[in-house]
């Protein structure tokens, strides 16, 4: 818990208030009446479950699922009985109320504006806690096959679904020192496994995985087991808590996956097997990094360096997620392993997750030109605004490709446009980007001017374009280059290459 929240609790228990500076708003006292309402409403739903005239069918349904009495009042189920007015009628509610329960969700305006009815009629209530034992929603369920099986508290100002997992405030209560959590997906599964003793289920609220559950999770204990249906939706959801799982995994901390039989959920496979089989299945579970590789090799042929180079292009992004340490460095190595390369080049890709483009060029062996830019594309554009002149006499970009440098469409454009017009005014030139993002640049760059005036511009101009072209073709070859390690260049690849290595020969010679 974070220091506040800690004391706020010690006090709780305590029965203490916590000494507030004079004049200080209390940091509940907006919300505390929300609280203080959806207790009320909570105890009221369990009090319909024990005497309302209709509970004996909820009784009855719960009975059948297998819950025990005992079970269905730790967790504070309660029933919403039939009818269209019970909370605003039973509270007695005032204005104010009515807003909240507006609010909460827990009842819903009509259409014609005039008053509201209970978003939850004739269903099992099951009440969700934040980790503090406050109410803060509902999960409601049907009796029988009817649709929606659940309704849900909407979002509220105190209910956060993608930061809040029913049944963790009850596991935190049930287990003195909690070691691990399962994560399941169901109210009934958090329910049942605690009614086969299974005490540290919690279930995220109809909604994927988030990594704030995760970081939640991982402040509570250091290892998470994600429960999922074996079939191809659970594999789904799992590997997508995967991706959300790799960012917070610090060393010490471990998550591992398991997949139940088809057509199982826990609720139905503990009812089946019982607690010492189902904690062996827990024990069992896969870990993130096996379901990891598995899932991405699943559809690869490893034994082809093509394959091979695929996993590395796939798993190399997904492990730059994963916080630095020892755990990063043996998946890492894991990589290599089964690319059958080294960790090195896998490890110098994860660093350049974008390719070899991304590393900054190579520093400059020329005296700047003064011109303030720091390439020789900026270079270049700095010295033909100046001297627009220049444009007539360069003619076309000397290059003898496409040149995939940034900047040098601009580069381009900007010479095609002086070609033109000879005689445009900077305010001219600027005035043709005027509603592009490069105008800011170019107006930056048309602010250069030589040191001294009467320097001869041309020569400048050339040895920036040649340097251009030579970035180009150091960038290429070096892509050339890493893409050899991990998958060997094909006929026209190496031709390519060789090509690159002597054009570069050229343009070293000529300075
Ligand atoms: P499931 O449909 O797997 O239900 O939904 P379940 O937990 O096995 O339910 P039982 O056993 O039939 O009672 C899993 C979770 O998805 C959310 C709920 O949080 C539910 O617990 N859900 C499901 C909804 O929010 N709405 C729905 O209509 C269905
Ligand atoms: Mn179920």
């Amino acid at each position: 818990m974070e220091f506040v929240e800690a004391v706020e609790e010690l006090a709780q228990r305590a029965g203490l208030e916590v000494p507030r500076e004079a004049g200080a708003a209390h940091p509940d006292s907006s919300t505390r009446p929300h609280y203080e309402l959806l207790e009320r409403i909570s105890a009221w739903y369990q009090e319909q479950l024990r005497s309302h005239a209709q509970a004996n069918r909820a009784i009855e349904y719960l009975k059948n699922r297998g819950l025990t009495g005992e079970v269905a009042a730790r967790f504070g189920i309660g029933y919403a009985p039939p009818g269209w007015e019970h909370l605003t009628s039973a509270l007695n509610a005032g204005e104010k109320i009515q807003h909240m329960l507006l609010e909460l969700g827990l009842t819903i305006q009509r259409d014609d504006g005039k008053g509201a009815y209970d978003r939850f009629r004739d269903r099992v209530m099951f009440p969700i806690h934040d980790r503090r034992g406050r109410t803060i929603g509902f999960g409601g369920r049907v009796l029988d096959n009817g649709t929606p099986k659940y309704m849900n508290s909407p979002e509220s100002s105190v209910f956060h679904k993608g930061q809040e997992l029913y049944g963790l405030y009850e596991a935190r209560k049930a287990v003195r020192k909690l070691e691990r959590i399962l994560v399941v997906e169901g109210y009934m599964d958090v329910v049942m496994l605690a009614q086969f003793d299974i005490n540290y289920a919690v279930a995220t609220l109809g909604t994927a995985t988030t990594p704030e559950h995760l970081e939640v999770l991982f402040r509570t204990v250091p290892e998470v087991v994600f429960c999922f249906d074996g079939d191809r939706a659970g594999r789904e959801a799992a590997w997508r808590a995967l991706e959300n799982t790799l960012p917070v995994l610090t060393d010490g901390r471990e998550a591992r996956f398991l997949f139940l039989p088809d057509g199982e959920d826990p609720d139905s496979l503990v009812q089946k097997i019982g607690k010492p089989a189902f904690e062996q299945l827990v024990d069992s579970a896969g870990h993130l990094s096996d379901f990891f590789f598995e899932r991405l090799s699943a559809t690869l042929d490893i034994d082809s360096i093509d394959g091979r180079a695929r996993l590395v292009n796939l798993a190399r992004p997904l492990l730059a997620r994963l916080p630095d340490g020892m755990f990063r460095q043996l998946m890492t190595e894991r990589l290599a392993e089964l690319a059958r390369t080294s960790f090195a080049s896998v490890s110098t890709r994860l660093e350049l997750p974008r390719g070899a483009a991304d590393k900054p060029p190579p520093a400059p062996a020329r005296p700047a030109p003064g011109a303030g830019g720091k390439s020789p594309v900026r270079d270049a554009i700095a010295i033909l605004l100046y001297q627009p002149s220049l444009a007539q006499k360069i003619g076309e970009l000397p290059f003898k490709e496409p040149v995939d440098v940034p900047g040098v469409a601009l580069l381009e454009e900007l010479l095609q446009l002086l070609q033109q017009q000879p005689l445009a005014s900077t305010g001219a030139i600027l005035e043709h980007w005027r509603e592009r993002e490069e105008v800011r640049h170019l107006a930056r760059l048309a602010q250069w001017s030589p040191v001294r005036e009467d320097l001869d511009l041309l020569p400048d101009l050339q040895r920036q374009l040649r340097l251009i072209y030579r970035l180009h073709l150091e960038q290429r070859i070096e892509f050339l280059t890493n893409r050899d390690k991990i998958q060997r260049l094909d006929e026209n690849e190496r031709k390519e290459y060789w090509r690159l290595q002597t054009l570069l020969q050229e343009t070293r010679q000529s300075g």
